[in-house]
């Protein structure tokens, strides 16, 4: 299948070559043109979507609108069978160029990496591969540990780490660099040490690690997530978009669209 192909007039699927590898069946992304496109015609292929999708043996077709576009669309991914499964808000801050005393960045060290993979396979629960129930939760601890794998193997551009008293690693934040902007890909902090103040601990280390270096930091997080909203609002964020994500997911052995 080719990586990113025109299924109809603003329409998009680009496969998720990720995320077909963790569930081992293929998993795409349905993405809209700028301009949306002809809404009919878009009407028009959901229609018959799920049909060709089960047919070509896929697991999960993912779509993420903007919330205006969600309201005048949403129901017809509802229609064909797609299901809400996220309220995705984008926060950001600006990143001072002067020193404002913040904790100085503690970087991963290759050594740091088994316990952050270890980490990762137990603290998330609110993404979008948790949240949907259909998928199995065992995937989702994997796919969250192979994404952490991978950051600290070179995707991210800096990977922090939180370290408790006696050193033991308690949290990362793993970022990426997108132009003028610093993108919080993925943070945590172990369930064990919550709330003791390593996850803005990590937040404000990952901002002094771009002091000089970019303008903006950005971050995403569930509205349902209410501990890391709070902890980017505490941390200076403000929210800037937000955005609705859909799943269609194939069939279970009973043969019912779900
Ligand atoms: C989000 C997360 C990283 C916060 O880490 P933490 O170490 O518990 O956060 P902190 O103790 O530093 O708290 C930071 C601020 O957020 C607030 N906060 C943290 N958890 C909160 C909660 N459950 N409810 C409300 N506020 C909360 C605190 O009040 C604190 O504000 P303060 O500094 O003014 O006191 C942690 O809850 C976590 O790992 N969650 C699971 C992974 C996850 O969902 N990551 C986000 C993916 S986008």
């Amino acid at each position: 299948m080719p990586e990113t192909e025109r299924i109809a007039a603003g329409l998009l699927l680009e496969q998720s070559a990720f995320e077909s590898e963790i569930y081992g069946r293929p998993a795409a992304r349905l993405l809209l043109d700028q301009d949306a496109g002809n809404l009919e015609q878009i009407d028009r292929f959901l229609a018959g979507a799920a049909h060709r999708w089960q047919k070509a043996g896929y697991l999960l077709i993912s779509c993420r609108l903007p919330q205006a576009l969600d309201a005048r669309l949403g129901e017809k991914f509802d229609a064909a069978g797609f299901r809400k499964i996220e309220t995705l808000v984008t926060l950001e801050r600006q990143i001072p160029v002067a020193s404002e005393g913040l904790p100085r960045p503690d970087k991963a060290e290759p050594r740091d990496f088994d316990a952050c993979i270890e980490l990762a396979k137990s603290a998330f629960s609110y993404d979008r591969f948790h949240v949907d129930r259909r998928l199995p939760a065992s995937k989702a601890d994997q796919l969250k540990a192979a994404w952490v794998r991978n950051a600290l193997n070179g995707r991210a551009d800096t990977a922090l780490v939180a370290r408790n008293g006696i050193g033991d690693i308690v949290g990362f934040n793993l970022l990426l660099r997108r132009g003028n902007a610093a993108i919080i890909d993925l943070i945590a902090v172990a369930e064990t040490a919550r709330g003791q103040g390593y996850g803005r601990k990590l937040v404000e280390a990952g901002i002094e690690s771009y002091r000089g270096q970019a303008l903006t930091m950005r971050a995403g997080t569930q509205i349902d997530n209410t501990a890391s909203l709070a902890l980017y609002r505490q941390c200076g964020f403000h929210q800037i978009e937000s955005a609705i994500t859909r799943h269609w997911v194939a069939p279970t052995a009973t043969g019912l669209i779900q």
